[in-house]
Order: C-alpha cells, then structure tokens, then sequence
C-alpha cells in the first residue's frame, strides 16, 4: 500500500513537468485525485485495514495528498505566469503600422473641381444638366435644326425611338438654364458627353467638358479673351495668352477655334506645340441669336460669350498624360499617382 501511494506520487510528478496549461493540469487533477482516481480508492479503503495499518496508511496518503496539491497549486501559478509573459506579447509601437488603401479623386475630379475653384471666385454660378438629353436642347435649341449637316458634326449616340440622346456637349446645358434665368449671369457647366468615336491616345466615347457662358447687355469678344486668360493663368498657374481662329460652331457667331500659349515653352516654340508656340485648345464664339430666340429670350436684347473645352485636355496637359484612355482604364497604377 505504501509503496503504492508512493507510485502514485512519483507518477504525477512526472506528468506535471509536461503539463502547459491550466486544461491540462484540471485532467491532472482528476486523473489523480478524482473521485475515480486510485489514490481516492486507497483512502475509501481505509477501514478495511487493520487498525495499526490504517493509521500509518492514514498518515502517509493524507501527507502526500497534501504534497500533491501543494504541487498542483504551483504549477497553476506557474502556467499563470507564463500565459502572462510579457515578452511574447510585447508590441513594439515604433514598427511602422500598415497603411489601408482609401479611395481618392480621379485626376478628372481634381481638374473639375479646382476649375469649379477658380470660377467661383470669379463670381461664376456652376450649373447642371441631363447626361441623356433631348434632341431639343442638345441640338434645336443650338440652332441646328434636324435637316442641318451640323448635325453630323459630332457622331451621337441617338436611342431608339425617341428624341433622346446621348449628351454629346456640355452646350447642351446652354438653353436649360436660360429657360429658368434672365440675364445678366455668368456659368459654367462641367459635365460627361459622349461621341459614337473609335478610341484612340485622344479620342474617348466618353469624355468631360465643361461650358462657360456669360450672358448680358454689353458683353463682347474682348470679354472672351480676357476671361479665358484669367481662367487659363490660374490654371496652368503662368501667364498665358489667348488666339483666336475662325471658325463655325451653329450656336455662335462669330465662332471660333482657340489656342493658349503654350504652358511649355510659353510661346517660344518646343516640341508640345510643334514649334509655333501655340496648343488648340476647343471652340468659343459670341452666342448666336437664335439661341436666345430658343431659349425665350428676345432677338437682339442681349449679347453673350460661350466656350467649351474638355476635361481630359486640361488634365492631360497639366499632368502630362499621354493617353486619354487611362481616365477610365480603372488601372489603380494610374490612379494612385494623383
Ligand atoms: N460644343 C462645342 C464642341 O463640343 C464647343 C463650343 C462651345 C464651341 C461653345 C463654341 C461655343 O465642339
């Protein structure tokens, strides 16, 4: 008997070395003390003993019982401890963290945006319209009638069986606003169009403009030019100077193509402008009469100047992007770069 709670003794002291947690110790415990255990058995059977026996017997199990839990109770203090190790839990807060990717504007946007910036504080209003529009003021409105060959002039994306379309110019926000303001006022309209276009490094079905419109009793050429000098200045943050060409848009007359110096060599002559000093930039004019007529304004009261340019042309000079394709790529390489 002696022998035997000896044996049980050694036992667990063998199989508490290998225990590492608080789990493994419970099974301990049980395995040896519980009410299944042998060592418990050992104590029920006391009685049978004869009387001498079971008082040496007595002594020795309840000694070494109280060894055992004074082993067990160490052991939890020390898997305690270890579950509280410091050191492998430590955090060291000057590794640099990891960054999460967010979101953040299209070149486009930024461009939108900064040009939205610079007219407002010219005391321009920013107004809106329909990205699918009406035959009516995407092009009657703009004096060209159905029959009209200007009508060809941009490849539109008609829908079937109605008198819509896909906006293929931010002109077409001209008479919408007219309709609902008097004179005098200045606009700009940014918004996306769309041509029925093959792509190329500068052609996208799907592109931005943004319109300037400034309507009034005196408004003239000069007032074109300058204010597309202070606009284009702040723009491309330098002095730049504005030509104008002849040429014909429907809704304007005269109408003209325009040039900036070029935001390279400053009119010098380089390779951006092929050495003449200038870029093409879009069209303008004085608004065509029959405009006014159509958005319900009398012949001849007032006087106005109009221009449209794209988005992706401005953005595209001022970051030197060399292909209109990669706005809407989805291509996060190019994105991020802005
Ligand atoms: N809407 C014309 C185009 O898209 C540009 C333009 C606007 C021309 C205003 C004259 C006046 O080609």
């Amino acid at each position: 008997m002696e022998q035997k709670i000896n044996d049980i003794k050694n036992q667990i002291l063998k199989a508490i070395s290998k225990v590492r947690d608080n789990g493994e110790l419970f099974d301990l415990e049980k395995k040896f003390l519980g009410r299944k255990s042998e060592f418990v058995s050992i104590l029920k059977n006391l009685k049978d003993l004869a009387p001498e026996e079971r008082k040496k017997i007595g002594e020795l199990a309840n000694k070494t019982k109280g060894e055992i839990l004074e082993i067990i109770k160490s052991k939890r203090q020390e898997v305690k401890n270890e579950n509280l190790n410091f050191n492998k839990e430590r955090i060291d807060v000057t590794i640099p963290g990891k960054k999460s990717g967010i979101g953040h504007l299209n070149p486009i946007s930024i461009v939108r945006r900064e040009i939205e910036d610079i007219f407002t504080s010219m005391g321009f209003e920013i107004a809106d319209g329909p990205e699918v529009e009406t035959e009516f003021y995407n092009f009657d409105s703009l004096n060209i009638p159905k029959s009209h060959p200007a009508r060809d002039m941009q490849d539109t994306f008609f829908m079937k069986n109605s008198d819509l379309a896909m906006r293929s110019q931010t002109s077409a926000i001209q008479a919408r606003y007219m309709q609902k303001n008097k004179p005098p006022f200045k606009i700009i309209a940014p918004g996306r169009c769309f041509r029925n276009e093959a792509t190329d490094t500068t052609h996208e079905h799907t592109f931005h403009q943004f319109e300037a419109l400034v309507v009034g009793d005196n408004i003239n050429v000069g007032n074109l030019k300058h204010v597309a000098e202070v606009f284009f200045s702040q723009f491309f943050h330098q002095d730049i100077k504005i030509r104008l060409r002849p040429s014909y848009f429907p809704f304007v007359e005269p109408g003209f193509e325009y040039d900036i110096s070029c935001t390279m060599c400053a009119g010098v002559g380089c390779s951006a402008c092929k050495g003449n000093g200038w870029l093409e930039l879009g069209g303008a004019g004085m608004v065509n009469q029959n405009v006014f007529v159509a958005a319900g304004y009398p012949r001849n009261k007032y006087t106005g100047f109009a221009w449209g340019i794209g988005l992706e042309r401005l953005a595209m000079m001022k970051y030197k992007i060399d292909d209109v394709r990669l706005f809407h790529s989805g291509d996060l390489r190019f994105i991020r770069q802005f």
